[in-house]
């Protein structure tokens, strides 16, 4: 859920939508940005929580998955929350991603869609892929690759940080939105 941005579009399309989040702070940035008015009816939930256990969800129940996870240890959004995957070295990251993959296998329902937002990331000068870890986290928990979409972004924010830290070679300038669906 992070700060709410897929709550907000939601709301904006007309859709029903729940956000999960493991951090309190997401929760209340969320609830904040989402207090504008606007004519649609839609039903949003919010709810603390981790993704790998979406128990209240039962199965074959939701029509779209979109979730942007950290990207492993990069940015860290809390200082010790259990649970956050953001504090995880790559490795451990792609366990709990694997599980997350597993439950939202789950709970989707046959034929729609999951989607979902990552990069890569550079450690010691070299390129992790972190990306292509992940969706084959999400093939191997049963899902079909739909669409694989590159999204190119320049003059971020923090483009000038990665700049100067570990990049002796080209700078990141692209994320990958696997779509994936599941069909079985
Ligand atoms: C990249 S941010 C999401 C940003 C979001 N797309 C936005 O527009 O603000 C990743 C989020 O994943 C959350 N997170 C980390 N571990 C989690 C877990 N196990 N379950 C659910 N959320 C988790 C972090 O607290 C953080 O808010």
């Amino acid at each position: 859920m992070g700060s709410g941005t897929t709550l907000v579009e939601a709301r904006l399309l007309n859709r029903n939508a729940i956000g999960i989040d493991i951090n309190g702070e997401a929760l209340s940035i969320s609830k904040k940005n989402l207090e504008f008015s606007c004519n649609t009816g839609s039903k949003i939930f919010i709810r603390k929580g981790n993704a790998i256990d979406l128990h209240f969800i039962s199965n074959d129940s939701i029509d779209f998955i979109c979730t942007h996870p950290p990207y492993a240890n990069i940015i860290r959004y809390s200082a010790g929350i259990d649970g956050d995957i953001s504090l995880l070295e790559v490795d451990e990251f792609v366990e709990e991603m694997q599980k997350i993959a597993k439950e939202s296998y789950r709970i989707l329902k046959t034929g729609k869609i999951c989607a979902i937002m990552i990069g890569d990331m550079r450690k010691h000068g070299r390129v992790v892929p972190l990306g292509f870890r992940l969706m084959e986290c999400f093939l191997k928990a049963g899902f079909v690759n739909k669409e694989i979409i590159i999204k190119e972004q320049h003059n971020c924010r923090s483009t000038a940080c990665w700049e100067k830290r570990d990049n002796d070679f080209l700078l990141l300038a692209h994320e990958y939105i696997f779509v994936f669906q599941k069909t079985g």
